[in-house]
């Protein structure tokens, strides 16, 4: 029997673009009056929009008035807000909340909310690492030169979604070579310990240890964008599934041989959120916000994915995906910063005519066409 689920959101790095999501008249407003006004107003969740798939009524979205910067700054007051949020979706008589973007980061992914027993909780990470997973492979196989031996780099290895992704791929060697990225080394150095019997894997607290890498895998929690031209590959491909995006639209203009896919999108071609939107097209959703989907309609109660989730937990949302197939619940067809991209590495020559310096001869790197 399914039940009904919240999605928690937040405003991302431009606040006054994301609030107007709710009300297009706020996009006049300055930054830094919503700055002021959200850090220092006790100001409560909103809801924001209602959730319909397969013409159903399944779910609310819930914004936390506080943006990605003040929830990063101030953990402590970034996590009461995620806190008073859920109230709400149990306001709204939800079974089952997800935790958007940074909302999951500031709770530890969800583990200050475990002790809660009136509502299940879930950060949405484990069908997010399925999906980036999916995603991974895709590119390896059709966009990566070095297709047989492929050097992947993931930055925010050790959080929750990273740590997962780092599992899944090292588990098959999917990659030939792992470069685990993040800032504080006693967690990367335990993990790359635990992959390291499986894929050669190699730890870096800089970015520029991505420089050699064929796919850079993003998924930090950072307001910036923290990937630049400066730190890839000629060729490189990257899979940027970060919100807010640690990877600039203009990373495209400065580096045009360099492929940016957008990562963690999930079709789901008869969603439709009514009265707002989280910046994705009808149809589309992110992959947390999926899980939560696959959570309700299953009619799963308690929590779910809550801190990292195991590879397990991994396989069980794509069990759950596969039963909801005739709804959708597969990774989106690629796209860069939300326009449509051909994969293939046929004519990946022709854009590297535009690129100096190579460091690797040979490397042809991915395929970019602009579809539309
Ligand atoms: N598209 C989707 O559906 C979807 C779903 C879930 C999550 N996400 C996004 O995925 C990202 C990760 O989410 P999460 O829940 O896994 O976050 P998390 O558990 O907080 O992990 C964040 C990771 O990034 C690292 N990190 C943070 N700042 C960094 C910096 N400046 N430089 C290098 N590494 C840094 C952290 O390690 P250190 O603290 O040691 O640096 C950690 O490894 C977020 O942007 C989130 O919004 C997207």
């Amino acid at each position: 029997m399914s039940s009904t689920f919240a999605f928690t959101v937040h405003p991302r790095a431009r606040l006054g673009e994301d609030l107007a999501r709710i009300w297009s008249p706020l996009a006049r407003v300055p930054d830094s009056v919503y700055d002021t006004a959200l850090r220092r107003l006790p100001l409560p969740p909103v809801t924001m929009a209602g959730i319909d798939i397969g013409g159903e009524h399944v779910g609310h979205v819930v914004l936390v008035p506080y943006g990605a910067r003040h929830l990063l700054g101030s953990p402590g007051e970034g996590r009461a807000r995620v806190h008073r949020a859920v109230d709400k979706a149990r306001a709204l008589g939800c079974d089952v909340v997800g935790l958007g973007a940074l909302t999951a980061t500031v709770t530890a992914g969800g583990v200050s909310l475990r002790s809660r027993t009136d509502i299940g909780v879930t950060n949405g990470n484990a069908f997010t690492a399925a999906i980036v997973d999916d995603q991974a492979r895709r590119l390896l196989r059709s966009a990566v030169d070095h297709a047989a031996d492929p050097h992947v780099a993931i930055v925010g290895a050790t959080g929750s979604v990273g740590a997962a992704v780092t599992r899944l791929l090292a588990r098959d060697r999917a990659a030939a070579r792992l470069t685990l990225v993040a800032r504080a080394t006693g967690r990367l150095d335990a993990l790359a310990a635990e992959v390291g019997s499986q894929v050669p894997t190699t730890t870096s607290t800089t970015m520029d240890a991505v420089a050699t890498a064929d796919l850079v895998i993003l998924l930090t929690a950072s307001a910036d964008a923290l990937l630049g031209a400066q730190h890839l590959a000629p060729g490189a491909v990257v899979l940027d599934a970060t919100q807010p995006r640690n990877t600039s639209p203009s990373l495209l203009d400065e580096r045009p041989d360099v492929l940016v896919v957008d990562g963690g999108v999930v079709d789901i071609p008869s969603l439709r959120l009514v009265g707002g939107n989280i910046g994705l097209p009808d149809g589309r959703s992110y992959a947390c916000f999926a899980e939560t989907a696959l959570l309700a309609l299953t009619g799963h109660r308690g929590h779910f994915s809550i801190g990292v989730p195991t590879v397990e937990l991994v396989d069980r949302t794509r069990g759950m995906a596969a039963d909801l197939a005739h709804l959708g619940f597969r990774a989106a067809e690629p796209t860069t910063f939300g326009r449509p991209v051909t994969l293939g590495r046929a004519v990946a020559a022709n854009r590297l005519g535009t690129t100096v310096g190579t460091t690797r001869g040979t490397n042809v790197g991915a395929a970019l066409e602009l579809a539309s």
